[in-house]
């Protein structure tokens, strides 16, 4: 893929596409993290002249103008993290956006409205991708997080018009192909989440590209307990036994060696400070669930990290968010960051659950990358080709 070095902006009128779709909560912006990565491209498109056209998806309001999921509060937030006026158009394509467009100056910054207003954005629909390019001299996509997305905006739209990769887009990119596509060995991947049955594909997946795969989270109990392990009252998929039996044999097959717990931190019930102890994997008293990884399985990993030389890490160990059901997650993280900071380790975490579970471990910036994806960081671990980056490769 080209990235905005082979791009020379000046007096062109560049669309962008980003992912404005952030977290908000009684109309206000909760993490402002997405629009912090997107600036540097912005920025740089800008300064060297370009004439900035923003677009993006927010929320999921299918084809109607939902007025709770307009862009337009993004307008100032982005004008205060630039420092620059940002200029709106309430349509993401038609004659006033091209008037607008049109009237651009070097380095000005234009906003235009939710691309979901139409509802050809996420049928991929040609005519709105051609009324988008019709806006633009060349097109930048800066949206890794929107890239699992076969959109008029992601996709139908970076074949009208040369297409680079923004910023953002490159650093997702380059961190993910070191990470797993060309990564150094060891390969440490730990795979964490509630379910065996949302995750069949990711651990397939890395069961054949990994040399450690260690499972954790409330899935590692569907493993335990397929192998003839009592989980007590663990939440648990009894369906998903047969599925989990061959996962592991797969991944034996495949040369690829599953860490699943030692011991587990139990609760009597799902709450901060609930009565807890440490149990042995076949101690689990009926009326209790596993709620966190014990210490034993925290030293078996970080001994396993201490000689990896990459890790990839998608989803806590425990129930993170009440304590002291973070334990695991902290412990491992925190080593995590020491050896990535010791240089012996390159880390990269994404997906869901993850940010949020590596942030409270305080580590967030300590990591080689923090990937700003959710479903699309997924996906990448599927194994899938994700047709906003494929879009961008044909190019
Ligand atoms: C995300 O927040 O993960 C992306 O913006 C994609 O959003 P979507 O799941 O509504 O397509």
């Amino acid at each position: 893929f080209r990235t905005l070095d082979a791009l020379d902006p000046r007096g062109k009128r560049i669309l962008l596409r980003a992912d404005l779709n952030l977290p908000v909560k009684d109309g206000r912006i909760t993490d402002m993290t997405r629009i912090e990565r997107l600036a540097p491209t912005i920025r740089e498109l800008a300064e060297k002249g370009g004439r900035v056209i923003i677009c993006s998806h927010f929320d999921r309001p299918k084809g109607k103008r939902v007025p709770e999921m307009s862009l337009k509060p993004m307008q100032a937030a982005l004008a205060t993290t630039l420092g620059r006026e940002v200029g709106f158009v309430d349509d993401c394509i038609g004659a006033e956006a091209e008037a607008a467009a049109a009237g651009l100056k070097d380095g000005d910054i234009l906003l235009l409205e939710n691309t979901r207003y139409h509802a050809g954005e996420e049928k991929n629909d040609p005519a709105l991708a051609a009324g988008m390019a019709k806006l633009a001299d060349a097109y930048v996509n800066d949206a890794f997080s929107a890239a699992h997305r076969a959109h008029s905006s992601t996709e139908g739209v970076a074949k009208l018009l040369p297409a680079y990769a923004g910023r953002l887009m490159q650093a997702e990119l380059e961190a993910l192909d070191a990470a797993l596509g060309n990564p150094q060995r060891p390969v440490l991947a730990i795979v964490g989440g509630a379910k065996v049955s949302t995750k069949l594909d990711l651990l397939g997946n890395m069961s054949r590209r990994v040399d450690v795969l260690v499972i954790g989270g409330a899935m590692a109990n569907t493993f335990l307990a397929a192998q003839g392990h009592g989980v007590g009252k663990s939440l648990q998929e009894a369906e998903m036994h047969d599925t989990a039996r061959s996962i592991l044999e797969q991944a034996k097959a495949a040369g690829c060696e599953i860490m699943l717990p030692l011991d587990l931190v139990v609760a009597e019930g799902f709450a901060a400070h609930s009565p807890n102890r440490v149990v042995g994997l076949d101690d689990v008293p009926e009326g209790m669930m596993a709620l966190d990884v014990g210490p034993a399985t925290v030293e078996a990993v970080k001994a396993k990290l201490a000689t990896a030389r990459t890790l990839v890490w998608n989803g806590p160990f425990g129930a993170f968010e009440i304590a002291p059901f973070d334990a695991a997650t902290v412990a491992v993280a925190q080593e995590a960051a020491r050896l990535t900071e010791a240089g012996t380790l390159r880390s990269v975490g994404g997906g869901g659950d993850t940010v949020s579970a590596l942030r409270h471990a305080g580590v967030n910036e300590r990591m080689s990358y923090v990937s700003a994806a959710g479903g699309a960081f997924l996906e990448w671990l599927e194994g899938k080709t994700l047709p906003g980056v494929a879009a961008l490769e044909t190019r």
